[in-house]
């Protein structure tokens, strides 16, 4: 799909240019590479002349080579780095002179981007819903909503974690990156009349996971200025640390002369397309671990010869341990928007508030403003047509020639379609799953992806019971004052946003059929996709992988449900928690943590 255009961008510009000049009174280092411990990848000296896949203990050993820099991979090299030599490779680029990722008002920028240095990879899965992957240091951190909420301590048990360390866990995160928001007008009006519709009851600002309304925290802070899982890196040790950006990993290699094969290194490309070779080092507990996200996990792992025997065979990659699981059991929440027109423009704001309900539906909400309809190419909350997130063509129609039309459509309608917020709807635990696999050898390109939406009919029956609830909400008072439409006005606007695509309310809000085809030709994502390498299935408990030695998986693809109403704070818990976990095991009381 094409870019927005330089004149569409202008508008952005001026907000990005003003932010700077507030925001530079901030006092983090802005500097490309602000840690000495980070450099491009081309810059490794690769002993190429090795052939031997045995470690050496070299200069390019280390005990730990993590892959991928995202929300697990920052905060666990962080932590591992205090006592071992640590190597993160990440393909992607640093998000910290990168102004598309930089600043809240940019947060449509960075996914509409489809170029290959973009910071997030565009993804349609075979459902047709428009979906993107981070591909930057910090991962999904660097290019998300921001909403920072913990799990349930439900999911905590459910898991196995200890729960004590899990609260220390968090905090180690928070203190350094999570801020409390300042409330936006509209997150106000959906938070006032979420208690009025019976989401009760108010538990003020937390990040706990408790039923009712809530305030979460954010990685933006009150600048707009995005805080990243890459600044958890300068907790490392520099001594032990080294972080490689444009490192592109294509496969994990093994050792298969003993009786399980054994991950002894990893081969990976650098911006220039050179080839490289990173080692472990010769001990029994160094090890490679696998933080390349859901998509990214399962993708490594079949390249690297782990997975569905036959799927391997068709693509001629050798098999090393046969393994069914790798790439099942992959969800996606399905979300789906209502839009509320305003009278008013409305202050820009990505998630605050969240209802927490007890009929398995997440109540959240995001506004944009649109003095002009040229600003909806720079703030539509976190709904926009730019990154495919249509509300009115069905799934398998969105083309990008039928973006583009929708886009065009748009600016012909009156500016009061533009001026307005969006009540979310999130299905907490889809039921209905699907599998990812390999189209090719091309670990630059996307695996083919298949969630399946509402194929469970609970998806469905919940997503209904969630419109509802949405639809009551847009009819509260505490909305209705807000918005300062009339009734009437109310009902003129949204009948002119369906004829003209903008939003697509029911016309019978107790006609269940009409609201079930509503969530099918809606829905689009929130972005938490997990699962694909299921604890059980593919990893232990301690997320070794099964089958072979020396590596562990540490990222959202074993998760077998999203944690919290959101997964970034319980994906960055992790990392730091796995890290604190190895440590201990490998180190008992000299662990010194
Ligand atoms: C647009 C968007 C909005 C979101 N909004 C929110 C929100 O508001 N709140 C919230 O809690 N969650 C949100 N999420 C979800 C959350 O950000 C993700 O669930 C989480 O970041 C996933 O973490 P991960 O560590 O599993 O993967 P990632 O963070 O994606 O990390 C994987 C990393 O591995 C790298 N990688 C992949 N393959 C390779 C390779 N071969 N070699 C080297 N590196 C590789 C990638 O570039 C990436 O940096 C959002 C996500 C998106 C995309
Ligand atoms: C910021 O980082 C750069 C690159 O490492 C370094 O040269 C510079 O001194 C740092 N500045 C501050 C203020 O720390
Ligand atoms: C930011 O996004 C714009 C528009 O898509 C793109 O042209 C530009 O290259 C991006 N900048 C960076 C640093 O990626
Ligand atoms: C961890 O924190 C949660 C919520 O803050 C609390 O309910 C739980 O009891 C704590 N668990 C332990 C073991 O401290
Ligand atoms: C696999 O190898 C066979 C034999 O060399 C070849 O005919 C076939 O095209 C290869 N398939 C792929 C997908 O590369
Ligand atoms: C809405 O506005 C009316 C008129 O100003 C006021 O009486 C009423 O209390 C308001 N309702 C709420 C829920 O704020
Ligand atoms: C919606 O608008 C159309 C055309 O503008 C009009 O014919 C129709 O009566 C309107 N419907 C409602 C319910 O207002
Ligand atoms: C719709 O359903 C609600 C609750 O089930 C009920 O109170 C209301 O009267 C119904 N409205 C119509 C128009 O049938
Ligand atoms: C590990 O690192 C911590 C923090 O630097 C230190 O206190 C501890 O002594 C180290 N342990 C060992 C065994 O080196």
């Amino acid at each position: 799909m094409a870019l927005v255009g330089a004149v569409k961008l202008f508008f952005c510009l001026v907000l990005w240019l003003s932010c700077i000049l507030s925001c530079s009174q901030g006092k983090q280092n802005f500097s490309e590479f602000p840690y000495p411990f980070m450099k491009r990848a081309s810059s490794f000296s690769s002993s190429s002349s090795s052939s031997s896949t045995s470690s050496s203990g070299g200069n390019n050993a280390y005990d730990y080579i993590i892959v991928g820099g995202g929300t697990a991979g920052c905060p666990l090299a962080a932590t591992l780095s205090q006592n071992f030599s640590v190597l993160l490779l990440e393909r992607g680029g640093a998000p910290f002179s990168n102004a598309n990722v930089s600043f809240l008002g940019n947060f449509h920028i960075a996914l509409a981007d489809t170029s290959p240095t973009s910071a997030s990879q565009a993804f349609v899965s075979t459902d047709g819903v428009i979906n993107a992957r981070a591909r930057v240091l910090g991962g999904g951190t660097s290019i998300n909503a921001g909403f920072y909420t913990r799990a349930s301590s439900s999911f905590i048990n459910k898991v196995g974690w200890d729960a004590k360390l899990v609260n220390e866990s968090y905090p180690w995160v928070e203190k350094q990156i999570v801020h409390r928001p300042k409330l936006a007008p509209w997150q106000r009006a959906v938070r006032d009349s979420l208690l009025d519709v019976g989401v009760s009851p108010f538990n003020g600002f937390t990040y706990d996971h408790v039923y009712g309304t809530k305030i979460g925290g954010t990685i933006f802070d009150r600048f707009g200025r995005r805080h990243t899982a890459a600044e958890l890196l300068a907790s490392g040790n520099p001594q032990k640390l080294s972080v490689l950006v444009h490192a592109t990993v294509q496969k994990i290699v093994f050792d298969t002369s003993g009786k399980q094969p054994k991950a002894v290194g990893v081969i990976f490309k650098d911006e220039k397309g050179e080839q490289h070779q990173a080692l472990l080092v010769n001990r029994p507990r160094s090890e490679i671990i696998l933080s390349s996200g859901a998509i990214g996990t399962p993708q490594m792992l079949m390249l690297s010869g782990i997975g569905p025997k036959a799927e391997l065979q068709k693509l001629n990659i050798s098999v090393v341990l046969d393994n069914e699981f790798v790439g099942k059991g992959m969800a996606d929440n399905p979300m789906n928007a209502i839009f509320v027109p305003t009278k008013s423009p409305v202050q820009q704001s990505l998630i605050q508030t969240v209802g927490i309900t007890k009929k398995g539906v997440y109540i959240e909400a995001s506004s944009g403003f649109g003095q002009s309809s040229d600003s909806i190419h720079c703030h539509h909350g976190i709904v926009s047509a730019e990154i495919g997130q249509l509300s009115t063509i069905p799934p398998k129609q969105r083309t990008p020639e039928a973006i583009q039309a929708y886009i065009k459509g748009k600016r012909d309608l009156p500016h009061e379609a533009f001026k307005g917020g969006f009540i979310l709807e999130k299905i907490a635990t889809p039921f209905s799953i699907g599998e990812l696999r390999l189209i090719n050898t091309n670990v630059d390109d996307n695996p083919s992806v298949t969630f399946n939406y509402f194929k469970h009919p609970y998806d469905l029956e919940r997503c209904v019971e969630g419109i509802r609830m949405a639809m009551t909400i847009v009819q509260s008072e505490h909305v209705t004052n807000y918005t300062q439409l009339g009734k009437e006005s109310v009902e003129k606007i949204l009948n002119v946003s369906v004829s003209a695509n903008v939003n697509f309310i029911p016309r019978h809000p107790n006609d269940t059929t009409s609201l079930e085809q509503f969530c099918k030709d809606t829905v689009i994502t929130i972005w938490h996709y997990h699962g694909g390498c299921h604890v059980g299935k593919v990893v232990s408990p301690e997320h070794n992988v099964l089958g072979v030695q020396r590596l562990r998986i540490v990222d959202g693809s074993t998760f077998n449900e999203s944690p919290g109403t959101n997964p970034q704070a319980t994906v960055m818990m992790m990392g730091r928690y796995m890290g604190v976990k190895i440590l201990r095991d490998r180190l008992g009381r000299n662990a010194g943590i």
